[in-house]
C-alpha cells in the first residue's frame, strides 16, 4: 500500500516537471524575458552618462515585458545592499548590480548565490569572486584610459602636463581609467600628470576641483585635462573660461562618454575629444539572464565597444544623441 502511494507521488512529481518545466523555459526563451521580476541596483544620477543608462535600462524591460525592480542608490553601498536583499525578499527571477565601488561585495553576493538567484554586474566591476556572479556587461576601462592617452600623445607630440580630473574613488572605471592612461603615457618622457583631483564623475565638482587647480598651479603650465568623464570635462570648461582661458587651445580638453553635451562643446570649439562608453548595457543582461534561466551557458564577461569621437564628427553625433 506505501509502496503504491509512494509510486503515484513519483508519477505525479515527474508529470509536473514535464509539463511546467519546458513551459516556463518556453515563455522565458520566446518572449525575452517576459513576465520575470528583475532587481536593478543602479549607482545613482550622478552623470548625464549614467541617467541615460537609466533611461535606456527601464525603456528596454518595459519593451520586454520585464518587471524591473529599479533601486537607485544615489551612490551608497549600504543602500544598494540593502536593496539586493529586498529583491531577495521578493524572490525575485534575478539582480543586475551596478556596483559604485568595487570591493565589499562578497558576502552579499554570497547571500544571493545561497537562494539561487543569479546576479549580473553591470557597467563598473567588483573584485569579489567571479563564480560569485553569472556574467558581467561592460566596457573595457583600461582601453578607454588608454585610448585616451595615445590621442593625447599623438596630439601634444608626446609633451604635455596633464590635468588629471578623476572619477569616484573606489570604483573600478576611475581606476582602471586611470591604469590605462598612465600605462600609455609612461612611454613619453614628456608627458606627465602634474595634478589629479577626483570629482566623483560630477559637473559641479569637476568645475570646483578645476577653479582650485588653476588657483594653486600655474594656468600657463597646463597642456592638458584628461578628465575620467564628460560631465566633470564640461564643468572644468566653464571654470577654464571664467580664468579667461580657451578651452581646446589654451588647454586641450579630452574625456570619456560621448553624452550630447561634449558634443555641443565641441561644436562650439571647447573641447576636443571623448572616447564613447555605450549606455546600451541592459539588452545583453537580459539575453544572459534568460539564456541562463533556460539552461544555457553564459560567457563571464560580455563586452561593450565604443569608439573615439573628435569635433569633425560633433554636429552628426549630437543630432543622433540629443533627446
Ligand atoms: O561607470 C561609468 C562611469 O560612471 C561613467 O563614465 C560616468 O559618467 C558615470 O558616472
Amino acid at each position: 500500500m506505501k509502496q503504491r502511494k509512494a509510486k503515484g507521488l513519483l508519477f505525479l512529481a515527474c508529470l509536473c516537471a514535464v509539463l511546467i518545466v519546458p513551459f516556463t523555459l518556453a515563455q522565458a526563451q520566446d518572449d525575452e524575458g517576459r513576465g520575470l521580476t528583475i532587481g536593478f541596483s543602479q549607482v545613482g544620477s550622478e552623470s548625464d552618462w549614467r541617467t541615460a543608462f537609466t533611461e535606456i535600462t527601464l525603456v528596454e524591460a518595459e519593451r520586454r515585458g520585464i518587471n524591473l525592480l529599479f533601486l537607485n542608490a544615489e551612490n551608497s553601498q549600504e543602500a544598494q545592499i540593502e536593496a539586493i536583499r529586498s529583491v531577495i525578499a521578493q524572490q525575485g527571477d534575478a539582480i543586475i548590480l551596478a556596483p559604485v565601488i568595487e570591493t565589499g561585495w562578497t558576502q552579499i553576493l554570497q547571500e544571493v548565490q545561497a537562494v539561487g538567484i543569479p546576479t549580473v554586474i553591470i557597467d563598473r566591476n567588483v573584485t569579489a569572486d567571479e563564480s560569485l556572479y553569472l556574467t558581467r556587461v561592460s566596457s573595457d576601462f583600461v582601453f578607454e584610459g588608454r585610448l585616451a592617452a595615445a590621442w593625447l600623445a599623438q596630439a601634444t607630440s608626446g609633451d604635455c602636463n596633464i590635468v588629471e580630473l578623476e572619477g569616484t574613488v573606489g570604483s573600478s572605471a576611475a581606476r582602471d581609467r586611470q591604469i590605462g592612461f598612465n600605462e600609455v603615457i609612461a612611454l613619453f618622457p614628456k608627458m606627465r600628470i602634474m595634478v589629479s583631483q577626483t570629482g566623483d564623475f560630477r559637473r559641479t565638482m569637476g568645475k570646483e576641483v578645476m577653479e582650485s587647480i588653476l588657483h594653486t598651479e600655474d594656468p600657463s603650465q597646463i597642456c592638458a585635462v584628461w578628465s575620467h568623464n564628460d560631465d566633470m570635462a564640461i564643468g572644468a570648461i566653464e571654470a577654464i573660461k571664467e580664468a579667461g582661458l580657451d578651452p581646446s587651445e589654451d588647454i586641450l580638453i579630452i574625456s570619456v562618454d560621448a553624452i550630447p553635451d561634449i558634443f555641443k562643446a565641441m561644436l562650439d570649439g571647447d573641447a576636443n575629444a571623448t572616447v564613447e562608453l555605450s549606455p546600451y548595457m541592459a539588452g545583453p543582461a537580459f539575453d544572459a539572464i534568460v539564456a541562463h534561466l533556460n539552461g544555457e551557458s553564459v560567457p563571464k564577461w560580455i563586452p561593450v565597444t565604443g569608439g573615439i569621437y573628435f569635433p569633425d564628427t560633433a554636429a552628426e553625433e549630437y543630432a543622433k544623441r540629443a533627446r
